[in-house]
């Protein structure tokens, strides 16, 4: 895995910057740690401030610690006709933790999303973006077990 150090050394004199080296490091390491903001700000010559307001700007950035997994729920209405509450819960129970949190073992991290253009498989759920459609509760532990 590179280093924090290295991915935004990386885009010091990039087009898109900062915001391109964030997005580098989110995909190395799931969510936008502190070290990587301050960084960051020493290497585009802004404020700590300035590069964590960047950092916080943009809904696709997280500075909250997520976990190996990102388990997205899509919530729009064609998947919470198609039982998109009944899934989250399932999924909730299974982890043992909330929408918007992070498993004790970081494995794991709960989140909702808008549409993610696969409704004719509604109920949708993306696993680190894989989509995964018609979706149904009894499949839950079947897809948390392809994670382990
Ligand atoms: S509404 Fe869920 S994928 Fe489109």
């Amino acid at each position: 895995m590179a280093t924090i150090q290295d991915i935004i050394n990386s885009y010091k004199d990039k087009p898109g910057g900062i915001i391109e080296a964030y997005h580098a490091v989110q995909r190395e390491y799931n969510y936008l740690p502190e070290e990587a903001v301050e960084y960051a700000a020493r290497v585009f010559g802004i404020s700590a401030a300035q590069a964590f307001g960047v950092a916080t700007f943009y809904s696709y950035l997280s500075v909250a610690k997520r976990g190996q997994y990102i388990i997205r729920m899509c919530e729009s209405a064609p998947c919470h006709i198609a039982g998109a509450d009944i899934l989250i819960k399932t999924f909730e129970d299974e982890l043992g933790i909330k929408v918007g949190e992070t498993t004790a073992d970081g494995k794991f991290t709960l989140e909702l999303t808008e549409c993610v253009g696969q409704c004719q498989g509604t109920p949708v759920i993306t696993i680190n973006s894989m989509p995964y459609v018609d979706m149904n509760p009894e499949q839950v532990p079947a897809v948390l077990a392809l994670c382990k």
